[in-house]
This record gives C-alpha cells, structure tokens and sequence, in this order.
C-alpha cells in the first residue's frame, strides 16, 4: 500500500472542530480500517482434503475462505498495516491513547502498541498500551476510548484503537475451518464520521473454561460445543437486560452485528433471542411484538453483517468490527436487490461481543451523517479481492512456518511479501525486529 492510495479528506482538517459547551458530546468510530493477510486458503478445497463434506464448511459452520499469514506478519505488522490509512487523520497533538485490542499478542510483558506506535512514527506523547480479554479485548480498548473522550472533551482528544489478531487452532483440528487473521484499526474522536457510540451498554463477565491459550503455545484450545452454548446463553442474557434497561426491542434496530468466530455462530444466537428468548422476556423486553418486517430486516442485515468474515475468517478482537464493516460498506449494494432501503444517518445499530472466558457486552451505536464518505470500502474490497489463492499443501506449509514459541533465532521469509507494508524481519536473542516497506 503506498501512500498515493491512501483516501485524503477536507474532513481530516475539518476533524479538528471543538465541542461546544451546549451540544450534546456525540463521541465515536472517527474513521475504521481493516487488514488482512495477502493469501487465502478455499475451504472446499480444505473440506476435500480433509475427507469431508464441503458442505459443513460452507453451509453448517459458514465460512468459504480464510486468510493465511506469511510468516513476516504478526498482529503488530496486522495492526500497523490496518492502521496506515488512518494517518491523514491522526493529529499528533491530539492523539492520546494507542490501544492494541489482542490475545495473540508477541510478548507476555511488552505492549504490542509501542511496536505499532514505531512502525507507524506516531508521537511519543501517547499512551500505548495492550488489551486482553479474548475476543472482547477490542471492544474493551473501544470502550475505554470513547470514555476517556468524554472525559477529557475540553482537548478534544482522539485514541487509536486496533484489534488485530491470528485465529490459530492447529492443523485438521475442529477449530481449523474457523482459523484466520486480521486487524480492524478505529480512530475514536468526539463529533465521530463513521458511527456514534451510546453509552447504553449491558456488559457480563463469568469465569468459564470455552476456550483458552497457556503461554507456552500459539494454538488455541477450546470446548467447542460448550463455547457455541455459552456465547448463546451470554447473548440472550444481555440482550434481555439490555432491552429492559433501555426500553426497547428488536423493531429499535436498523440491523445488529455479531462478534463472529464463523457466520454461522452469530446467527444462531440471533434466531434463539428472537425464537426462544421472547418467553422468558421480562414485559419491559417487549420482544414477543417482533414483527414479521423486523425479524426480515435483522436477518438481511445479518447476512450483510458476515460478508467479510465469510471470507476471513475468525480475527477474534476484531471479529465484531469486521461484520460492522462489512453491513455499513456493503449494505447499499445488497439494498438494491431487496425492499431494504439502505442504512441511514440517525439509524441504530446494535453490537454484541463475546470473549471467551468469557465476556460478553451488547451495546449500540447511531449511524452518522455522511458515513459512506468516511469508510474505506473501495480499497477494502480491492483488499480481499486481490489476495493470492493457496494450495492445502501451500496454507500447510505457511501455517507451520510461523515464529517458534521458542528462544531459537528465526528469520522470515522475503517471498511472499506482496500486499503487505510492514513485516516481522527476523527475532534475534529473543527480541524482535520490524521494519517498514
Ligand atoms: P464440529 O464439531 O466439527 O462441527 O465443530 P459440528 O459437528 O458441530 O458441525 C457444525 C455444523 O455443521 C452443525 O450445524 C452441523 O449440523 C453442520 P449446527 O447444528 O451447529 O447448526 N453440518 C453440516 N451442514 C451441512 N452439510 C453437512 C454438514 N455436516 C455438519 N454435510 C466448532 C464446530 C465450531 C465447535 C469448531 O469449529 C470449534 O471448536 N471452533 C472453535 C471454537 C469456536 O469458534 N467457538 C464459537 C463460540 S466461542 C467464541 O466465539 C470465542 C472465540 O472467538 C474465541 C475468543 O473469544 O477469543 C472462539
């Protein structure tokens, strides 16, 4: 990606207004971008070499694609490369946070961030810091921003938020189908461009054992029946509280994103609110007057929410803000072939997270005037649409190519570097170095 491509606005400069002291303080997604790695694996192909019906893959689980690594990314060359078309819009003397959301992070001690805040040369006058909880770590970091904009709305500051992740399970392992890799980069600011974040949220945290990842190793583990089961049960369960808290319903919602480890997941906690939970709603969750338009509307959307997942894969912290990208950058185009009429300014949507661990939190967001404007959509579709189709044979051999959980020196490969701006180059006596194209 080099810099003519990046899209500079007038808002950029624009961006700088201050908050009047009488308007509401509306803060939020400023600006979002997403990365993800050059190469892709077909999951029909994965499914025959497996010796299994394709169909499971692309119907049961919901996924026909999934981004593969070359072993010079990591989530820090993830996140920088997301983070790169946000530049024109960062002003140094305003930014104050550099939030990496992560639970694949390079080292148990040292943030990701300060590597990020380097590759990218951003000020040193920042906080950069690193998130953990699962795949909740992003929405943690969002939260925190937009609460320290609110806080500090005499500076008009702005935080950086990435959630950048590698989704690993290992090879011919159940999870494999919902491996992937990514980072969606937010820029959080008062007077948001892209969507307005409300302070709504209905957030529950429960120690469970779904899925987890000892230090020593870079596969994840998982009860993968048990964790479907959780994230359901945490959905209907927030969602109810939620409803009652804020006096509203399903019919409040222009459309709702999931936090998606594959398509299929979101969608059956979806259809268990809308079918089951409407009998154990308390009267203030009105949910049993869902109406025919409504439940149609959701579940458009829904689809439109998972497009770019589908062909992703899980990027678990950033998993959410992929199927948020997806339904407001594609939503105009599934409209025209439906009685939609496409999302607006003014227009709700909701966002549910889950963490294994497990956190999870829905809350919503309002659609801001001229979004379409702010998004990135043409360079994102340009993005997946380029990327290197591999072999099994080839996805097996970059799969276990990565970095060694292990003190042993490694140097990347210098093949297979195309699509990417900034790589992991070799680690040394245990440290690491980067560098930029
Ligand atoms: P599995 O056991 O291989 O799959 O594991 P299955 O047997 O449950 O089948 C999956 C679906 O395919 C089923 O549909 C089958 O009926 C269907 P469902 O009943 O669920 O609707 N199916 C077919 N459909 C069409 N044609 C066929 C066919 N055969 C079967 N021929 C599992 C699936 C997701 C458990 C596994 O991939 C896994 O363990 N994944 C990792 C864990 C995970 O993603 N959990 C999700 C919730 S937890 C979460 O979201 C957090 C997470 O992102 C991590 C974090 O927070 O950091 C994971």
């Amino acid at each position: 990606m080099s810099t003519q491509n990046i899209k500079i606005s007038a808002t950029a400069a624009a961006n700088t207004t201050t908050t009047s002291a009488t308007t509401p303080l509306t803060v939020g997604i400023d600006r979002i971008s997403f990365a993800t790695p050059h190469y892709y694996l077909n999951l029909e192909e994965l499914a025959e070499h497996r010796g299994i019906d394709p169909n499971k893959f692309t119907i049961g689980i919901g996924q026909s694609e999934q981004s593969v690594p070359p072993n010079h990314q990591d989530i820090v060359t993830l996140a920088a490369q997301a983070a790169f078309p946000l530049l024109p819009y960062i002003d140094s003397n305003r930014l104050k946070m550099l939030i990496v959301g992560t639970e694949s992070g390079v080292d148990a001690s040292k943030s990701s961030a300060l590597y990020v805040q380097n590759l990218l040369k951003l000020t040193p006058w920042v906080r950069s810091i690193e998130v953990k909880e699962a795949c909740y770590g992003g929405t943690a970091a969002l939260m925190m921003a937009c609460d320290y904009v609110r806080a500090h709305a005499e500076k008009n500051p702005q935080v950086l938020v990435i959630a950048a992740d590698i989704a690993r399970y290992g090879l011919a392992t159940p999870g494999e189908v919902t491996q992937g890799a990514g980072a969606v980069a937010m820029l959080v600011s008062a007077n948001p461009h892209v969507l307005k974040i409300n302070d709504d949220s209905v957030v529950k945290s429960a120690d469970i054992q779904d899925f987890w990842r000892p230090v020593y190793q870079d596969t994840a583990l998982a009860r993968g029946k048990f964790s479907t089961e959780q994230y359901i049960q945490f959905f209907c369960e927030v969602w109810q509280k939620y409803c009652a808290q804020n006096d509203c319903n399903f019919s409040d919602f222009a459309g709702l994103c999931f936090h998606l480890p594959y398509t299929k997941m979101g969608l059956k906690a979806l259809k268990a609110a809308m079918d089951s939970c409407a009998n154990s709603c308390s009267d203030s969750c009105d949910n049993s007057n869902l109406s025919e338009s409504s439940r149609n509307r959701l579940l458009s959307r829904y689809e439109t929410s998972t497009k770019y997942s589908r062909r992703v894969g899980n990027i678990y912290t950033g998993s959410l803000y992929l199927g948020l990208l997806s339904l407001l950058e594609l939503d105009e185009f599934t409209c025209e072939n439906s009685d939609l009429t496409a999302l607006k300014s003014g227009d709700k949507i909701g966002l549910f997270s889950y963490g294994s661990g497990a956190v999870g939190e829905f809350f919503s967001g309002t659609i801001a005037p001229g979004f379409r404007d702010a998004l990135f959509a043409r360079e994102h579709a340009d993005m997946l649409d380029s990327r290197v189709h591999l072999s099994v044979a080839d996805y097996e051999e970059m799969f276990e190519s990565v970095a060694p959980y292990a003190p042993e020196d490694f140097e990347s490969s210098t093949s297979c570097r195309e699509g990417a701006s900034f790589f992991l180059d070799d680690i040394t006596s245990q440290e690491r170095h980067y560098s930029a194209r």
